[in-house]
């Protein structure tokens, strides 16, 4: 093991000797130490060690937990550590918000079980941070499903393209923000009685840790929060709230996959701005091709025109064409989904994702074909070709 540098920060000049002899160890080279000063700040800066071990005897002060906020913003990537004479839950979970990873007591602690536990903790966040995008160089991605018009299949294209994503071996959340009427817990008949409400509302913030506590993981691996169960408790969801929680899951999954309510409002256009993509779903009728043209304005004006991607959901012969949305958006169409009626229906009556509950009906081959096509454009990599479907899409113009 290569030797982990480490920073004694402590105002006490006889407590750095102590955490000196406690650390011991040839594991460990001690780079510096300082106080909680403006020069601590810029030495802990500069050495960028692996580690920065905070000693205090007494109570904790509030300057100390901003302090250490301050440095591992700067310094990201830095552990910190504390190391305290009178350690309890609420000075444990206040130096978690804090984020500071462990709490270590100074008396009554052997030097092998102080460094063990140092060693520990690096090993740890090591490993997380192997898991997390940053480890495996990968980008995330934040795909929102939306279309100003009810019914017309984002929550069943939503549901779909997540699970086959997960399928494909990809991390993927899929964060239903349909905050009034939001059904993703039904359409895939989900254990769950905690939601995005709760997560905003815990006293421990919006973190990773709580982010995990309140989704639940579905069967294909994809991890799923949740709207709120009662439309009551939809105003409790900030604009701030959307914003935070996707920027604070995305070091964490490839896929943000985001069911959208049928109407703008600040939780829609915040998540809006905060996607790479939006996919407006539609419908090849008259109403749709009208309610398009008003999206595609909106969004416009948004300064969001560039991430819309246009997907035709339950086509069927119609005067409306998916050429009228190709003529008006300006764009190629990204997937044409076929009205598969009695597949929708059993995939809602089983709870299943339509391509779990019916991968061989036409609409579930489409929505995969998707979810390739999304993983293909984001990964560079071609989908391994299948064989061509026999039966042409008849509502399409030869
Ligand atoms: N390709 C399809 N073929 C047939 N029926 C479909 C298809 N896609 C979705 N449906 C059905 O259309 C209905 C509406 O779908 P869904 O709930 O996904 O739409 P939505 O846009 O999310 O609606 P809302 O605006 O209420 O959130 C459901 O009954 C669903 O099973
Ligand atoms: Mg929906």
């Amino acid at each position: 093991m290569e030797k982990l540098n480490l920073l004694v920060l402590s105002d006490d000049l006889d407590l750095r000797i102590e955490i000196k002899n406690l650390v011991a160890d040839e594991d460990f080279a001690i780079s510096g130490y300082s106080g909680f000063t403006a020069e601590g700040k810029t030495k802990t800066v500069n050495k960028y060690p692996e580690i920065v071990l905070c000693a205090i005897r007494g109570d904790v002060p509030d300057t100390v937990f901003s302090f250490v906020q301050d440095l591992l913003t700067v310094a990201r990537g830095m552990i910190a550590i504390l190391a305290n004479d009178k350690i309890n839950v609420e000075l444990v979970n206040k130096a978690a918000q804090y984020g500071i990873r462990k709490v270590l007591p100074i008396d009554g602690i052997g030097q092998e079980e102080f460094s063990q536990s140092i060693k520990t903790v690096y090993e740890l966040e090591r490993q997380r941070v192997l898991d997390t995008n940053e480890g495996k160089k990968v980008r995330c991605k934040a795909i929102g499903f939306f279309g100003g018009k009810g019914g017309t299949g984002k929550t069943t294209l939503a549901t779909g393209v997540a699970a086959q994503l997960a399928r494909a071996g990809k991390r993927v959340m899929l964060l239903d923000l349909d905050l009034q009427f939001g059904d993703v817990l039904m359409a895939l008949d989900l254990d769950t009685k905690n939601s995005i409400v709760d997560l905003v509302q815990d006293r421990g913030g919006i973190t990773i840790e709580n982010i995990n506590g309140f989704s639940v993981e579905h069967s294909t691996g994809m991890s799923v929060l949740c709207a709120p169960k009662s439309s009551e408790y939809a105003d409790f969801v900030t604009a701030e709230h959307v914003e935070k929680i996707i920027d604070i899951m995305r070091p964490y999954y490839e896929y943000i996959i985001i069911d959208l309510p049928s109407s703008f409002n600040d939780t829609t256009i915040t998540a809006c701005e905060n996607c790479e993509e939006i996919f407006l779903i539609y419908n090849n009728e008259m109403l749709s091709l009208n309610n398009a043209k008003v999206c595609y304005t909106i969004l416009d004006q948004l300064h969001q025109r560039e991430k819309i991607r246009i997907v035709i959901n339950k086509a069927e012969k119609s005067l409306v064409k998916s050429e009228d949305f190709e003529e008006m958006f300006q764009m190629p169409v990204f997937a044409t989904v076929p009205a598969d009626y009695s597949a929708a229906l059993l995939s809602i009556n089983k709870g299943q994702a339509i391509t779990v509950a019916q991968p061989k009906s036409t609409a579930a081959k489409e929505i995969a074909r998707m979810a390739e096509k999304i993983i293909s454009i984001h990964t560079g990599i071609e989908p391994v070709k299948d064989k061509p479907e026999k039966k042409k899409l008849f509502f399409k113009k030869s």
